[in-house]
């Protein structure tokens, strides 16, 4: 299939491009390099020995995607574009409503204009707030805490109203639980500017000794060790999810949301720990007050995924660990000069 791919250039993206190009998929990277590296992108071309077109362009720009959609007359769109600060978007709600929903807003207007009618949407299990019960499925009720978190859920329900109005469409809202590591061959990984608000990210520059110590937020969670629980993805199985899901569209219209976790936890101690032995360098940790707006624990029921789009998580944490650290260590300036 054609597909369009915005936020191709980003963390997720560049590994989604991986299986995509592999499975023979004809792809366009649409990204406004806000936060993409082109470097990633010649590194995903060199990786794959694929080649794809790459458009620079902003999702709220109808011309650009008006463009882009002439041009390359896609099947599918993978969005995956859009900002992803849950702190920032805090500070800055309004910057983040006109990205991520007018943005959504402006590509299916795109994509209505040249009857594209698959898409693939990267969505969080933040859309749950603090869970009820766990593991969360999908039917668990969504109350995201945060104006991130509901640039998500307004998008989610924007995109089952334009699919019910719209006949033929077919939509996977994936909601992917903590993703992190990178890419076996440590060439491509996540590359935060200044430094990181997760988790992984920031244990790794601990380990290399570019920052001194974690603090970890919070040491009375009701959780195995007081830390908060996550269900961490690596972020190779959540490549695959894309493609998987691709393939879903392309056979079975309607509009579905579906978790992407491994269905296990890990606590942020844990984390630390199995960063320590697949890096081999100690990281110093200090436990601080809870970060506001945080869950104590989050994990994935990933059934759905399974049953629908016959995906499972295969790698674990110390798959993710290994990854991280052997991109960190390779790349301690990830892909240069964007700090
Ligand atoms: P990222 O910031 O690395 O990638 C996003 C990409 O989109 C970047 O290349 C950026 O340049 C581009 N972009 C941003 N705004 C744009 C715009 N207005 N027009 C065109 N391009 C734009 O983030 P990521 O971690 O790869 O996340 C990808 C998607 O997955 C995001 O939508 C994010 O909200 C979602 N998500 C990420 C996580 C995570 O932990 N990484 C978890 C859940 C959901
Ligand atoms: C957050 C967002 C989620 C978003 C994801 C990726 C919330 C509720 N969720 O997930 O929507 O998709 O980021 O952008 O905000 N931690 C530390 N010290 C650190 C960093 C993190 O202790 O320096 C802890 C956190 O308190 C948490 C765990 O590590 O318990 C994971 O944090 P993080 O990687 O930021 O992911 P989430 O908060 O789960």
């Amino acid at each position: 299939m054609r597909v369009l791919v915005t936020g191709g250039a980003g963390y997720v993206g560049s590994h989604t491009l991986l299986p995509l190009l592999r499975a023979r998929h004809h792809v366009l990277v649409f990204d406004n390099f806000s936060n993409g590296s082109p470097e990633a992108l010649r590194r995903v071309k060199q990786l794959s020995n694929a080649d794809f077109d790459v458009c620079a362009g902003d999702i709220r720009d109808a011309q650009k995607l008006e463009q882009a959609f002439g041009e390359f007359r896609p099947d599918a769109v993978i969005h995956l574009a859009g900002l992803k600060s849950v702190g920032e978007s805090d500070r800055r709600p309004l910057e983040y409503y006109s990205q991520n929903v007018v943005g959504s807003i402006e590509l299916l207007k795109a994509m209505q204009r040249h009857h594209c009618r698959k898409i693939v949407f990267s969505s969080s299990a933040t859309v749950y707030g603090e869970a009820r019960y766990l593991p969360c499925d999908e039917e668990h009720p969504t109350l995201p805490l945060k104006p991130y978190g509901r640039t998500k859920y307004f998008i989610e329900q924007i995109i089952r109203d334009w699919s019910s109005a719209e006949a033929g469409s077919s939509a996977v809202l994936l909601r992917y639980f903590n993703p992190a590591g990178a890419d076996a061959s440590g060439r491509i990984g996540e590359d935060p500017i200044g430094v990181p608000a997760n988790l992984v990210p920031y244990i790794a520059q601990v380990a290399t000794g570019r920052l001194a110590s974690l603090r970890i937020f919070g040491g009375d969670y009701e959780t195995r060790d007081g830390t908060g629980e996550r269900d961490f993805v690596h972020v190779e199985d959540l490549a695959r999810a894309h493609v998987a899901a691709i393939d879903h569209v392309a056979r079975s219209p309607g509009c579905e949301a579906i978790n992407v976790g491994a269905g296990s936890g890990a606590t942020v101690l844990e984390m630390v720990k199995a960063f320590e032995k697949a890096s081999g360098m100690p990281i110093p940790f200090t436990i601080a007050a809870r970060r506001e707006g945080d869950v104590s624990r989050s994990l994935a029921a990933a059934r759905k995924a399974e049953s629908m789009l016959g995906w499972k998580a295969e790698r674990d944490i110390a798959d993710i660990c290994e990854t991280a650290w052997r991109w960190q260590s390779g790349n301690p300036d990830g892909y240069g000069n964007r700090k």
